[in-house]
């Protein structure tokens, strides 16, 4: 990962935080982990979903993989600062393409808005198929950026989003990698896979996930605006319109949030 969209500053790490409050009712709806006992976490930036994954399954043990030590680091402080007992996860500073990585103990992986920052995501998925053991189960969650939808629309959110979706692919990811999780899956050689789309549709009649989503979102794209505004590529005003229409959305009792996130579940099926 050469350029990472969000930056590892303190703010965005606290945003992973966050945004895992907001999303994981959501990503974990159709995850079962319960009959994982060793599980990695690959790119486990500071530990939002490991803390969620820990609470939930309290027999897990589960090791927390990423390339950045900054993310490893703050990772380590949030768990510890959690009433989590620290036999029960690990972390690895290292890259998951490491060709002397062994990943034989894991039955399980789990990797949640990853792929989406990495130039070769086949490499990844390759990497992990080849080396883990026979009938590992692999878990992952996926940004589709184009099918965010918001009403009535808002043409600078929405040129700005655009923006952000064109720069993303510019540095070497791609945010809407979602709508070709199982194709790639499916070329890495993964077996019983299935896809499923997750559609998170709010309007008037769930008023409250509305106003959660839409200020989550709004703090969402500000993190790329700082990224943006670096690079020339959007201006202060562009990012006040964008703001303004925000919170038109939010003051507006017709209005409808409406975003699809990707997921691919498989299972490890060759012989080593
Ligand atoms: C957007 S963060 C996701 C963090 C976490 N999964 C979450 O949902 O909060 C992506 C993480 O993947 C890590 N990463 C990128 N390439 C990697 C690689 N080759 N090996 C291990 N980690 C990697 C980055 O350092 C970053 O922390």
């Amino acid at each position: 990962m050469t350029k990472y969209i969000h930056g590892y500053k303190e703010k965005e790490q606290n945003r992973l935080i966050d945004q895992n409050r907001v999303l994981s009712k959501f990503i974990y709806e159709k995850i079962d982990l319960s009959q994982v006992k060793h599980l990695l976490e690959i790119g486990c930036g500071v530990g939002a979903q490991m803390n969620y994954v820990l609470n939930r399954y309290p027999k897990i043990h589960c090791t927390g993989l990423d390339i950045a030590q900054a993310q490893i680091s703050k990772a380590e402080s949030n768990l510890a600062s959690s009433n989590i007992n620290k036999e029960r996860y690990s972390f690895l500073n290292d890259d998951i393409l490491n060709e002397s990585l062994s990943l034989e103990k894991f039955d399980g992986f789990l990797l949640v808005w990853v792929l989406e920052h990495i130039p070769n995501p086949i490499n990844m998925l390759n990497a992990i198929r080849e080396k883990a053991k026979k009938g590992a189960k692999i878990w992952i969650t996926e940004v589709h950026h184009r099918r965010l939808h918001l009403y009535p629309e808002q043409s600078c959110i929405e040129k700005l989003w655009q923006k952000s979706i064109e720069y993303q692919k510019q540095i070497g990811g791609d945010a809407n990698i979602g709508i070709r999780l199982g194709n790639l899956l499916h070329d890495a050689g993964f077996e019983h896979i299935t896809i499923q789309p997750y559609n998170m549709f709010f309007d008037k009649t769930n008023q409250d996930q509305r106003m959660i989503m839409l200020n989550y979102w709004e703090e969402l794209l500000e993190s790329a605006v700082d990224t943006l505004l670096q690079n020339g590529i959007t201006t202060s005003a562009e990012w006040s319109q964008a703001q303004r229409e925000f919170k038109a959305l939010k003051e507006n009792e017709n209005a409808v949030f409406c975003y699809s996130f990707v997921q691919g579940f498989a299972t490890v099926g060759k012989d080593h």
